[in-house]
């Protein structure tokens, strides 16, 4: 009796699509571009076949190709001309971010998200202002409470630019508070936020930290990122954005915590994002090229699943591969 269900009858060709439960479209997908003050001319990045650092005189051109995908909206992180202790070219007006941002906006319509972080301008590769004895005594690193006014200061300056939307990924205590009332302070009350809420200290960032040159110089991340092993600590961290005002919550990376982002979809109301990052690109690459995985198919694949676990929207290096497929 049970030969009564066959679920094979929805599977044929006329009718799959009619019962598909999730979508993929351009609309979903942001893709991170480099803008590097040190490049004269656009610079592949070995590590991510595809993507290039870029100087801000190509950056306009660069988004361009981008729109004509169909994918509407970018990330910007910056190689800064030059980087010191405290990380001081982050909030510079005539930073890279800051230059590139207010070509993008005036030249084009792209909806533009700033990465908020210290780890590209400070000679010590970390993500906000060391502690004294961060170099001497490994059980410390970034002091947390320092950063947050420098945070404030990156997001405002991103904000001046023409920023529409900033992305802190130090995943300081409090740095959703201390952008939120920076930005409020200064009348960009319509600037919103896409929180990195919960960002693990992963091993899949080895490709964006070649690109962005932004690995730290000694000890690594985990005073401040979350451990791998936890779950539950996730939606702390997420309620704690939430209530510090932040408008999009974002799970990083995606594909090896899918579990996470569907926790938060259903926990939370707000728009869930997530970072399918360096690592996730560059290992379905490198199997493709080894003939062992066919690439589109695969990054196809792989968007879908982060969609259906309940990302509204996916920060992807395969954004215009995969729109122009679409
Ligand atoms: C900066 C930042 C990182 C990524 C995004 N923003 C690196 C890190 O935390 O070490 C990683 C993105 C990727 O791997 O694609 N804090």
């Amino acid at each position: 009796m049970d030969m009564n269900r066959r679920p094979r009858r929805l599977r044929t060709d006329g009718v799959r699509s009619l019962v598909r439960e999730t979508d993929l479209t351009a609309s979903d997908l942001i893709a991170p571009v480099f803008v590097d003050a040190t490049a004269e001319r656009r610079q592949p990045i070995e590590s991510m076949p595809g993507h290039e650092r870029v100087p801000v005189s190509d950056a306009v051109e660069r988004v361009e190709e981008i729109r004509e995908t169909g994918v509407e909206a970018v990330i910007l992180f910056g190689i800064p001309d030059s980087k010191d202790d405290r990380g001081t070219r982050a909030w510079a007006e005539d930073g890279v971010v800051q230059r590139a941002t207010r070509k993008i906006t005036a030249e084009t319509d792209a909806y533009v998200i700033t990465d908020v972080c210290l780890c590209e301008y400070t000679e010590h590769g970390h993500c906000g202002v060391l502690e004294d004895e961060a170099r001497s005594n490994p059980r410390v690193t970034v002091d947390n409470d320092e950063t947050l006014d420098r945070l404030a200061d990156i997001a405002v300056s991103h904000a001046r630019a023409g920023a529409d939307m900033v992305a802190p990924s130090g995943m300081m205590d409090g740095m959703v508070a201390a952008i939120r009332t920076g930005l409020d302070g200064e009348g960009f009350e319509h600037v919103s936020i896409m929180s990195y809420a919960a960002k693990y200290e992963s091993a899949f960032y080895g490709p964006f930290r070649d690109a962005a040159d932004g690995a730290p110089a000694f000890s690594d991340r985990r005073h401040y990122q979350m451990d791998p092993a936890n779950v539950r600590e996730a939606s702390r961290e997420v309620e704690l954005d939430v209530r510090q005002g932040a408008d999009v919550l974002m799970v990083k990376p995606a594909l090896p915590y899918l579990d996470i982002v569907s926790q938060v979809r259903r926990e939370f109301d707000h728009p869930v994002a997530a970072y399918n990052v360096s690592g996730e690109y560059a290992m379905v690459h490198a199997a493709a090229e080894k003939g062992w995985l066919e690439l589109e198919a695969t990054a196809y694949e792989s968007l879908l699943s982060i969609k259906r676990a309940g990302a509204d929207l996916i920060l992807t290096y395969f954004a215009e591969d995969i729109a122009n497929r679409l």
